[in-house]
């Protein structure tokens, strides 16, 4: 069971403070373990490993474990992506263009009708509200991206903004935050984040509209070895963890992005990041559960749970814990404006 929990462990390159306690090579992996270096780290192990084939029992274990974790952090299969998905997706979405009034009024009622999706948001936005809410009072709430979001239904005061017009109160876009300096207490963004073409410049932005004190709430695309099989295999949006840079080009808002941009930056990048934007503190970086949500078919595809099994599914995650570092589809980051 300790070989099993540390090889679950030993994949989390450079995040060893905030996944809670760390074993021995998470810690060996957190200083600094870019993509760029796990490979090399990778064959140096197998080598080692093989070599020692006489050493004592805990040391073999232990280069076991790191051997494991870096295969399950390198190694991300792709297939054939089967026909049937296409059937899979959701009728009503049919015909509508990704992205426009249309599109996000049938994924609101979709998220509002599916008890295991709407599951899912209830817990991400209440994790979203509490960050909110532990910032200094006084400033705006804003969200980003906002979609079919119901998060206004939960804290009125909150201003919804979109990149699109007609979708939510404001036309925002998050390199050009129209609020005066320190006038936000915080910014929350479900999905959002990883459409952002540069952060570089939305965190500018945020150091300079908000309170010191104030936070960046988000629910985001996690990086588990199941997260990267799902998303590069199944999903509509690009899942690429491999571009040495943050940004990219954006012409369509929603089709435009990479999921894998919080790995990337608040993990492969840790130092990059701490380095360009001091003013932050990164306070969370915790896995979410993940079996509803993967069960539920999201806010794209067909709902197919009947009712009498969706409180089973509910339960299951809450036991499944363990195998989140394994499993998590996403994760909540809070990073928190230096009050100094
Ligand atoms: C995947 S949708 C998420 C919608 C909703 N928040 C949810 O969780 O269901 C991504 C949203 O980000 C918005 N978006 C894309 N680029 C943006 C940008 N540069 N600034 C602000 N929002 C942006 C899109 O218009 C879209 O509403």
């Amino acid at each position: 069971m300790i070989v099993f929990k540390q090889a679950l462990s030993a994949y989390w390159p450079g995040n060893a403070e905030l996944l809670g306690p760390a074993p021995l090579m998470l810690q060996e992996y957190s200083r600094g373990a870019g993509l760029a270096s796990i490979p090399k780290a990778h064959s140096e192990d197998l080598r080692r490993l093989s070599a020692l084939r006489d050493a004592p029992k805990a040391g073999q274990s232990r280069l076991l474990c790191r051997a494991w974790g870096l295969i399950l952090a390198t190694h991300t299969p792709t297939i054939r992506r089967p026909k049937m998905l296409i059937w899979l997706r959701e009728p009503r979405l049919k015909g509508l263009t990704p992205g426009s009034p249309d599109f996000f009024n049938v994924q609101r009622q979709l998220i509002l009708n599916r008890p295991l999706i709407r599951q899912c948001y209830d817990d991400w936005y209440r994790r979203l509200l509490v960050d909110a809410r532990s910032a200094p009072e006084g400033g705006a709430i804003l969200e980003l991206g906002s979609g079919g979001s119901y998060l206004k239904d939960l804290e009125p005061a909150l201003v919804t903004s979109d990149v699109v017009p007609g979708i939510a109160e404001r036309v925002v876009d998050g390199r050009r935050l129209p609020f005066a300096d320190g006038t936000l207490r915080a910014l929350l963004m479900s999905h959002v984040f990883h459409h952002i073409p540069d952060v570089n410049v939305f965190f500018k932005e945020a150091q300079r509209a908000l309170v010191p004190g104030g936070v960046i709430s988000m629910i985001e695309v996690a990086h588990t070895p199941f997260a990267r099989f799902f998303f590069k295999n199944f999903h509509h949006e690009p899942y690429d963890d491999t571009p040495p840079e943050w940004s990219f080009t954006q012409d369509d808002p929603m089709m435009d992005c990479n999921q894998a941009l919080t790995w990337m930056i608040f993990i492969r990048d840790r130092d990059r990041f701490n380095q360009r934007h001091p003013g932050f503190v990164i306070e969370k970086l915790e896995l979410l559960p993940w079996l509803a949500y993967f069960c539920s078919g999201g806010v794209t595809s067909r709902y197919m749970i009947p009712k009498f099994l969706e409180g089973l599914f509910i339960g299951a995650d809450r036991c499944l814990k363990p195998l989140q570092p394994l499993f998590s589809l996403h994760w909540h980051i809070c990073l928190r404006k230096r009050r100094e």
